[in-house]
């Protein structure tokens, strides 16, 4: 039986054909050379617009460090601003690269618990609560993954006014899936006025443009910060391979379609999975973006699968089907599965699903 993954990180469309053509005709134009470490200053351009066209803000592109993907992003700036022993404070669940690059840096990982009850809200009291002297950086993914939660301005707002009397505390918004989105464009941090200096986030094409291999995304940060993570990447790695950056900039000047595109066939897929779930009656909180669905699974942890874990390995032994479990993103008796697959898979990995529960109990 052939393997359906409910677990991958990627959708199965293929990049956008603008983007390959792009990048084939900048290797026959010999753009294969050393280019400008910060990235070119075309697609840093095609960034501020992006912003103009989906936030409503400008940014300037000089605070725009183009990006071996953004796994590369959030390494360069947690390694220019955290020190080992530094505390990060993340919002639970939440993906587990997070928790891979922090390890890399020995910071140390403060989480923050949020529950499907409460809608995953982050109160500013219960933020309040874990700041300490050592607290370097606030850091939450909107929209979440696992979620699919969105947070909007209010929310972001009512954290950032208890963060804004910590000079020291930077805050950090991994925005990758902002335009995998259902009900409306999210808030990106770089909407709110940032006094301090201290509001960086990190984007990229992988998610939303179907480009997770080219490995190209984004850093935006003040200009203090944008310095020394433009030498780090100078010392580092160099910059972007211009043909990688010639495709990014090609999806970006075909964003509005190559999205509706995209997003339609994923919101046909979430509502499937979505009626999949509310049938056999297995709770999840609806995702407003992102193409996942999170939910809770304990009522079949019961005879001798008793962990999100045990049940991963049991559907994929025995029916050929993967699935992401919670612990992976802080929450035991969740799972994330994707639904960023074609229809005919999704119904046959749904099928297998149905099969599969009953044994269960
Ligand atoms: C929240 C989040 N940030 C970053 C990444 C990594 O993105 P990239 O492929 O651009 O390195 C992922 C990929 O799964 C992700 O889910």
């Amino acid at each position: 039986m052939e393997s359906i993954s409910f677990a991958s990180g990627s959708t199965y469309f293929n990049t956008p054909l603008v983007a390959a053509n792009a990048a084939v005709q900048a290797i026959q134009q010999n753009r294969t050379f050393y280019g400008l470490a910060a990235g070119t200053d075309e697609l840093r351009a095609a960034i501020t617009h992006r912003y103009e066209h989906f936030n409503k803000i400008v940014i300037s592109p000089e605070n725009i460090l183009v990006t071996p993907g953004t796994r590369q992003a959030l390494y360069n700036v947690l390694h220019t601003i955290l020190k080992p022993g530094d505390e990060v404070i993340i919002p639970a669940p939440n993906w587990f690269g997070l928790h891979e690059v922090l390890q890399q840096l020995q910071a140390k990982l403060i989480i923050v618990p949020t529950t499907a009850a409460d809608d995953y809200a982050l109160s500013p009291e219960v933020l309040q609560n874990y700041i300490s002297p050592r607290t370097r950086l606030f850091l939450y993914s909107n929209p979440n993954n696992p979620t699919g939660r969105v947070y909007q301005l209010a929310e972001i707002s009512s954290w950032l006014k208890v963060l804004n009397h910590y000079p020291e505390i930077y805050i950090l918004a991994d925005e990758i899936y902002d335009l995998v989105v259902y009900a409306g464009p999210i808030t990106s941090l770089q909407e709110l006025p940032d006094p301090g200096q201290k509001h960086i986030v990190v984007n990229g094409f992988s998610k939303a443009f179907a480009m997770s291999g080219w490995r190209v995304g984004y850093l935006i940060t003040p200009p203090p910060l944008f310095a020394a993570c433009l030498q780090f990447q100078k010392a580092t790695f160099s910059g972007v391979s211009e043909f990688v950056q010639s495709a990014a900039l090609e999806v970006l000047q075909h964003a509005p379609e190559i999205l509706s595109g995209f997003n339609s066939v994923l919101r046909q897929n979430k509502d499937t999975m979505s009626q999949f779930f509310q049938q056999v009656q297995l709770p999840f909180t609806p995702p407003q973006a992102t193409y996942y669905l999170f939910p809770d699974l304990t009522a079949y942890l019961r005879k001798t699968i008793t962990s999100t874990q045990q049940l991963a390995n049991y559907l994929k032994e025995n029916f050929a089907l993967e699935i992401m479990p919670g612990d992976y993103f802080g929450t035991p008796g969740y799972a994330r599965l994707s639904f960023g697959l074609s229809p005919k898979n999704l119904e046959e990995g749904l099928n297998r699903l149905q099969k599969a529960l009953p044994t269960l109990l």
